[in-house]
């Protein structure tokens, strides 16, 4: 049967829309515009119609072909276009994912936490400006001592008072937040406090101005140096995954009464004597001690009633042993050459 123009418009669009292959488009165009196609067969039957009849619809039926043409082109190229969004070579080299780095100073950090933590100690942090009280006095090391000149010191000029007590300068080490931390807390605990720190010293491949300490502040009843011991050696054998020694020498450090140097057996050479450890088999981890009397007096806890151990070591020191890092100054250079490889 014959469709009439309307019909044909009614239906070939909807059609149009709905299929989803070429070859549907084809049919579709074999059904309207080919040799026996319903709109074919209109232009055809125009020679049956009166002038003026043959006027009106074959301009109508001819401006509907060619709406019906564009239509199937159109969405011809839709689908050619989607075909190439699907094509996925898979052989195809990918492309890198650029991603940012961690610096090895955070990576370290973030290890050394995480060892303490098992170990059940919390991570405490303080400021980086801190009061000569905090940094010095309280840590049993008074104006004018000896003592003071082992932190050559960053002061930061006062804006007011004149108060000694309280100047202002960059905390030289992280021991200072042993008296914050004990000043607003009862024992017992165990603390980490990672930090940054300062001192005003000439630069090489082994000192930076601005560097990472870990100090560590346990305090209880009971808490002996054997304590220390047992666990700075547990958490060396963690960081290198190795067993090692651990050797306590007499150290000075006047907030510790005994003060000991820390030394572990070089986790490279295995004591055999490399040069990270100069040949002689040992690496220094940094000072420790059991608290000083006078220290837990200025944060007014009774010495007689609780013993505490504390220890001081150099993140980067770490750093530079378990990654193999030449140059401390590297970590802080922005450089990304270096950062780019961890
Ligand atoms: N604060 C010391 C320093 O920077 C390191 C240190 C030594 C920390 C002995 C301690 C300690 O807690 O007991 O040189």
């Amino acid at each position: 049967m014959n469709m009439t123009l309307y019909e044909i418009e009614q239906l070939v669009f909807a059609e149009i829309v709905r299929v989803s292959t070429a070859k549907e488009l084809e049919e579709i165009q074999h059904t309207y515009l080919g040799r026996k196609g319903h709109l074919t067969a209109i232009l055809r039957g125009l020679s049956e119609l009166s002038l003026e009849e043959k006027r009106d619809v074959g301009e109508r039926a001819n401006l509907l072909r060619v709406r019906i043409e564009t239509a199937l082109k159109e969405r011809l190229e839709e689908f050619k276009e989607k075909q190439e969004e699907r094509f996925f070579d898979i052989t195809f080299p990918g492309k890198k994912v650029v991603a940012g780095h961690f610096n090895p100073l955070t990576l370290i950090l973030k290890e050394i936490e995480d060892i303490f933590i098992s170990f059940g100690f919390s991570v405490v942090e303080g400021p980086e400006v801190e009061t000569e009280f905090n940094n010095f006095d309280a840590l049993n090391i008074p104006a004018n001592h000896p003592a003071r000149e082992m932190w050559d010191t960053f002061w930061i000029k006062s804006q007011s008072s004149n108060l000694k007590s309280q100047r202002l300068l960059l905390r030289t080490h992280t021991s200072p937040v042993q008296i914050r931390y004990m000043m607003t807390h009862e024992p017992p605990f165990r603390i980490i406090v990672p930090g940054t720190t300062y001192r005003y010293e000439a630069t090489d491949a082994r000192h930076e101005m601005q560097f990472t300490q870990v100090e560590g502040l346990v305090v209880g009843e009971d808490v002996t140096l054997a304590n220390f011991k047992a666990v700075i050696e547990a958490f060396f054998i963690r960081l290198f995954a190795q067993k090692v020694e651990i050797r306590l020498r007499p150290g000075y450090f006047p907030f510790v009464e005994p003060g000991v140097e820390v030394d572990a057996t070089c986790p490279r050479c295995k004591k055999k004597g490399c040069e990270l450890c100069k040949f002689s088999g040992w690496l220094e981890l940094g000072g420790a001690g059991m608290v000083h009397p006078n220290v837990f007096d200025a944060v007014k806890y009774n010495p007689k009633e609780v013993q505490g151990f504390a220890f001081g070591i150099g993140a980067e020191r770490f750093a530079m042993i378990k990654y193999g890092i030449p140059d401390i100054r590297l970590f802080r250079s922005g450089d990304l050459r270096f950062i780019r490889q961890f």
